[in-house]
């Protein structure tokens, strides 16, 4: 089971593959599993909260089934370590993800001498991924650096992933043209900074020279990459996102806030101002580019004006999404020790505000687009409407259009007849040769 963001699914299907070559088979349900393995997040209290109640639930399974192994992972298994033994008797492993590379051999150590284990040190050993283990054949993660050093003011990220390491660009290449000769048509480059890729291997390596290296496979079609943060997004990113045509023309780059006072106290190094610059100099160099943000509502110490700052950037930068978080102190950051002085009533209302602008923007630029044609590289049945096919535009869009499942990991052509704030509706057009 997985919780948090991309690079935990990732972490994810490594630790399956490595499990399944152990040997493991997969279990059809978690009732007759032998080994349970929990990946956590720590980035805001609800994610705790949600493995907190998990693990609970888990102990009649256990007292019921005395021989299942629970191992609980990830970046809440670092912040908590031994504390999770102590609170959950029923949990066998907790595993940090710096040493997820030790985590077969630790859950197997469990079973043979039941003893019940804690790694939550610092290994520059990494997991290495098995290519055939992946939710679909066409798409896959390739973490390209781990860990952080930003240290924003509000995340608990470079205390439980580490410090930032970057992976050598001949290893990452390596990884993709293995995926792709294995079917693989689109790949994400992840990592919680992408735009400071190849700092830690000194030798003049940027994200930029990665996306030419591998925009040279021949068979790959998409490259994305997340996250971007602003501070780090430089022309020459942009020139070659523009001109490689492997490389979407999306670009998740999270704002934030809006606010100089409130970005200053969030550690992020950058103003209101330096952010709307990245923006129009983005869509001078790639003019049909999409950005999607984040955004933090009740910041220790936001006023309804500084609020309202964010408000206005968000109907000024027309984001193609944006994902909104309630400020939620993490302990152990330097913003747990400001006055959490934003009560969640407001907090909750102040969601809802900049997520209703948010809407107004999509509900005009989606409806734009009805008419146009774009390409979609076909994702599998819509989740809402089973008669439905989806996937996305290079863009980012959201399209959902009738098919055959035949159609699933290709690439087609739409034509766009409706939409809604967050979908697209079309007809296939053709299929797009390759
Ligand atoms: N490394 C990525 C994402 C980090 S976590 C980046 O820098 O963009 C994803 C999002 O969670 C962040 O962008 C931020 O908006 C939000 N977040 C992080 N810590 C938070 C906290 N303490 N409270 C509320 N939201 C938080
Ligand atoms: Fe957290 Fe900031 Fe690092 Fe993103 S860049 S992981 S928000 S510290
Ligand atoms: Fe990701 Fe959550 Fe960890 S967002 S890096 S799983 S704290």
């Amino acid at each position: 089971m997985t919780f948090g963001c991309q690079m935990n699914r990732l972490d994810s299907e490594t630790v399956a593959g490595r499990l399944l070559e152990d040997g493991c088979r997969e279990a059809s349900s978690l009732a007759e599993a032998d080994i349970v393995v929990i990946n956590t997040c720590s980035v805001r209290q609800h994610a705790e909260d949600k493995v907190w109640s998990l693990l609970g639930a888990l102990r009649r399974r256990k007292e019921r089934r005395p021989e299942m192994i629970i191992a609980v992972v990830g970046c809440m298994a670092q912040k908590e370590g031994r504390r999770i033994l102590e609170r959950m008797p029923h949990v066998d492993v907790v595993c940090g993800p710096q040493e997820l590379a030790r985590l077969p051999e630790l859950v197997a150590e469990a079973r043979e001498r039941r003893e019940r284990l804690v790694a939550t040190g610092h290994s520059a050993a990494c997991l290495p991924r098995v290519v055939a283990r992946r939710p679909n054949k066409f798409q896959a993660f390739v973490a390209i650096m781990r860990g952080c050093d930003n240290f924003c003011s509000y995340c608990i990220v470079p205390y439980v992933r580490g410090r930032e390491r970057s992976r050598p660009p001949g290893e990452i290449e390596d990884e993709v043209r293995r995926l792709v000769a294995d079917g693989c048509k689109e790949v994400t480059l992840l990592g919680q900074n992408v735009n400071s890729y190849g700092r830690t291997l000194g030798d003049g390596t940027t994200l930029a020279s990665l996306l030419r290296r591998l925009d040279r496979i021949e068979g790959l079609e998409r490259i994305r990459f997340v996250t971007s943060h602003p501070k780090d997004a430089t022309d020459e990113l942009f020139e070659a996102m523009g001109e490689l045509p492997s490389v979407c023309h999306h670009l998740h780059m999270p704002a934030q806030s809006g606010s100089n006072r409130v970005l200053r106290d969030m550690n992020r190094r950058y103003s209101r101002e330096h952010y709307l610059e990245r923006l129009s100099r983005l869509r001078e160099l790639v003019p049909d580019v999409e950005v999607a943000s984040d955004f933090i509502v009740g910041f220790p110490g936001e006023t309804e004006a500084e609020f309202e700052e964010t408000v206005e950037l968000v109907r000024e930068a027309e984001f193609l999404n944006c994902f909104i978080f309630k400020y939620s102190p993490r302990p152990g950051t330097r913003a747990a020790r400001m006055p959490d002085d934003v009560p969640w009533e407001v907090k909750r209302e102040r969601n809802r505000r900049l997520l209703a602008v948010q809407e107004e923007v999509m509900r005009r630029r989606q409806a734009a687009m009805v008419g146009k044609e774009v390409e979609v590289l076909v994702e599998g049945p819509s989740k809402r409407d089973k008669t439905k096919l989806t996937g996305r535009t290079r863009q980012n869009h959201i399209v959902a259009f009738p098919g055959e499942a035949s159609l699933v990991g290709r690439t087609v052509q739409v034509r766009i007849i409706d939409s809604t704030p967050l979908t697209l509706f079309g007809e296939v057009v053709g299929e797009v040769a390759r």
